[in-house]
């Protein structure tokens, strides 16, 4: 079982839970333990490092008769003496580096059975990315065989459907969608291991997302062979709940070190600049006399403290909503990662749909590549489709020095509007009408001051694009005559503030549901200490309330009615099965498994009209699940409510 807590990007908080009732928290990484070698023993990656799950080789286990015979007479866990999740792989890896296994598919799913895995292996054939995509989709017809098998063997044991497919993106794409359809519980992304030794990045991007495209939101992914602290935050960022490391050892046993930028020989260090529990206390004049296992043993512990680090880090990043900052940060440790960085831009679109439309944190620009980033599309895209200008002309204003830019461009704003000129702000976003410069991420976001060309290129362009749609004449504010000042008037401002809450829900709803919902009187509240707007009613009726935050709306039951009343449904969205309504009635959330429908259009975050099955509104609510993810779960929170119908009032946020 795989739930859900939080979401950044494409990458999540879960918790794992086997068959067996052992769990770990995601995104994890599995130090792999050769049986026969055991550089740390597991007892000690679960107990000084905290690993909750480990993978280790059961084509091996099963090679080495003693190993064999222990196995099945006390079992895995036992023998190895980890308490954790036990994930074994099944001697395809053994394929790839030294040609054929001579073992079947069946026996060594049943080996694995015999030895009580948590999570075993498909024999996979591992699709090397020299081969012709001819000689991939036969391969994989094959694997796909073998996991209709396993998956028929598997018993109370989980099993690893692994989704292969060279560097043929619709073949992953394919293989995954087909794995999805199968009784498997984890889905390890497989055959990138030479990808990654041979710093292909932005390949390794396409096999990711087109992997993810197809798989079921519902189950981890595994990302096979990746366990270089440099990757974590990337491979999180694009949807990967596990990883695995062999290196720490590996390279250990070569005297080479693991950090977040890189690994290093030990011959070859200046210094030993590390505090990790495993180095503290020495120096590389020590470490380079050490003995020989002693040495081995101490850099292992260094490389596994780096991945312990790195994780953690990756974690803070996605709870606090910061998750592309520090893979972009990463990204820039290697230029061929950077290249895998810009590579995920063409998946920008597909992205989006998952993209929250408000984070507690502001947008960090950390250089060219942040323009890839869904936020920015998102912005785009209901900017040009949702917008509808108050009058035919535009005022151009330039500078980003201070925000909210209604507050910086106070008298010219005034002297625009007076002339009849909407003011429009060119930011490295694109264009901001001045009604929408407090909302997310217009005003949650920094810049540079001294801007680059690129992002600079980009939003005129877009800000060109979005005064030609809308607007019959434009003019920079600079050339406008310098007729009028000052402040607004109490009556421009009630003006522009009504201006505002039109844009703003018009942005957040669509214009259709925006104009049903503000098609009456409209009155609001403002706030004393700041000014801003708190409470929008519309004839008598407190509708929306506005969040000081993110600039955003929080739509009341009442507004929802309003919506529900004149929009036809889906939009706006979410029908529950009847037997959950009086639930959501109470105010508790909807799970998944009771949606009967959602607008398509609703992405993370958004508000929601919770619906019955004769479309009468029960309840408010933001969505935490986009409607592909709702249709693919069976647990989990699909909407979090705010207001049932019997609740009378609602807080504000
Ligand atoms: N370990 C690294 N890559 C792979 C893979 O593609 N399949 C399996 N089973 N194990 C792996
Ligand atoms: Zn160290």
């Amino acid at each position: 079982m795989f739930e859900i807590s939080k979401r950044d990007g494409m990458a999540r908080i879960g918790k794992f839970t086997t068959t067996s009732g052992r769990s770990c928290e995601t995104p994890a990484l599995l130090p792999v333990i050769n049986p026969k070698i055991k550089t740390v023993l597991p007892r000690e990656l679960y107990d000084e490092f905290g690993f909750r799950a480990m993978i280790t080789n059961s084509y091996i286990i099963r090679n080495t008769p003693d190993l064999k015979e222990k196995a099945q007479s006390v079992g895995l866990h036992e023998m190895l003496d980890f308490p954790g999740i036990i994930m074994t792989d099944s001697g395809t890896f053994q394929s790839h580096m030294y040609g054929e296994v001579e073992l079947t598919n069946r026996e060594i799913v049943e080996f694995q059975k015999s030895i009580g895995t948590d999570i075993g292996t498909v024999l996979d054939i591992f699709t090397e990315p020299y081969w012709t995509k001819e000689e991939t989709a036969e391969s994989i017809k094959e694997t796909l065989k073998r996991t209709e098998e396993a998956v028929s063997l598997k018993g109370d044991m989980m099993i690893n459907g692994v989704v292969q497919g060279s560097v043929y993106p619709d073949l992953r794409e394919d293989c995954a969608r087909k794995m999805a359809a199968m009784d498997i519980d984890v889905h390890p992304i497989g055959g990138v291991v030479p990808l990654m030794e041979q710093y292909r990045y932005s390949e390794l991007v396409d096999v990711i997302i087109s992997s993810k495209m197809g798989l079921n939101p519902n189950r981890p992914v595994h990302l096979f062979g990746a366990g270089h602290p440099m990757i974590l935050a990337f491979a999180a960022l694009m949807g990967c709940d596990l990883f695995d490391s062999a290196s720490y050892a590996k390279y250990a046993k070569d005297d080479r070190m693991m950090f977040i930028d890189g690994t290093f020989r030990l011959q070859d260090m200046q210094s030993l600049d590390c505090d990790c529990p495993a180095c503290r206390g020495t120096t590389l004049q020590a470490l380079r006399a050490m003995g020989k296992n002693e040495r081995i043993r101490l850099i292992a512990k260094h490389n596994l403290y780096q991945i312990v680090r790195e994780l953690a880090l990756v974690k803070r990043y996605i709870l606090e909503g910061r998750l592309w900052e520090l893979a972009e940060v990463r990204c820039r440790v290697h230029p061929a990662l950077l290249c895998g960085l810009r590579r995920l831009r063409e998946y920008q679109d597909y992205l989006e749909k998952f993209d929250p439309v408000s984070r507690e944190g502001a947008v960090f620009y950390t250089g060219v590549e942040t323009r890839g980033r869904p936020v920015f599309l998102r912005y785009e895209k209901r900017i040009m489709s949702r917008y509808v200008p108050r009058t035919k002309k535009a005022a151009v204003f330039y500078g980003t020095e201070g925000k909210p830019y209604s507050r910086v461009f106070v008298s010219d704003f005034v002297n625009a509007r007076r002339q009849g000129y909407t003011p429009v702000v060119l930011s490295p976003f694109g264009p901001v009408p001045a009604e929408l410069d407090e909302l997310y991420p217009i005003a949650q976001s920094v810049f540079p001051e001294i801007e680059d060309t690129d992002t600079q290129n980009e939003s005129e362009e877009l800000t060109m694009q979005f005064l030609s749609s809308f607007f019959e004449e434009t003019v920079s504010f600079t050339d406008l005559e310098k007729k009028f000042g000052g402040e607004p008037s109490e009556e421009e401002v009630r003006e522009n503030d009504i201006e505002r809450i039109r844009a703003v829900a018009r942005y957040q709803f669509g214009t259709d549901a925006a104009d049903a919902l503000l098609d009456g009187k409209i009155d609001y509240i403002r706030s004393r200490k700041t000014g801003k707007i708190r409470n929008v009613i519309v004839d008598g009726e407190h509708v929306l309330s506005m969040r000081a935050g993110d600039g955003m709306f929080t739509l009341r039951i009442e507004g929802a009615k309003k919506i529900a009343a004149k929009v036809p449904k889906p939009a706006m969205r979410v029908q529950v099965a009847d037997d959950a309504v009086p639930f959501v009635a109470k105010g508790r959330n909807v799970f998944a498994q009771f949606v009967l429908d959602a607008d398509e259009g609703l992405v993370p975050q958004d508000e929601a009209i919770i619906t019955d099955s004769r479309d009468n509104v029960v309840g408010t609510g933001r969505m935490l699940l986009v409607k592909s993810e709702i249709q693919a779960m069976k647990k989990g929170v699909a909407v979090k409510t705010r207001t049932g119908k019997e609740e009378g009032k609602d807080g504000e946020e």
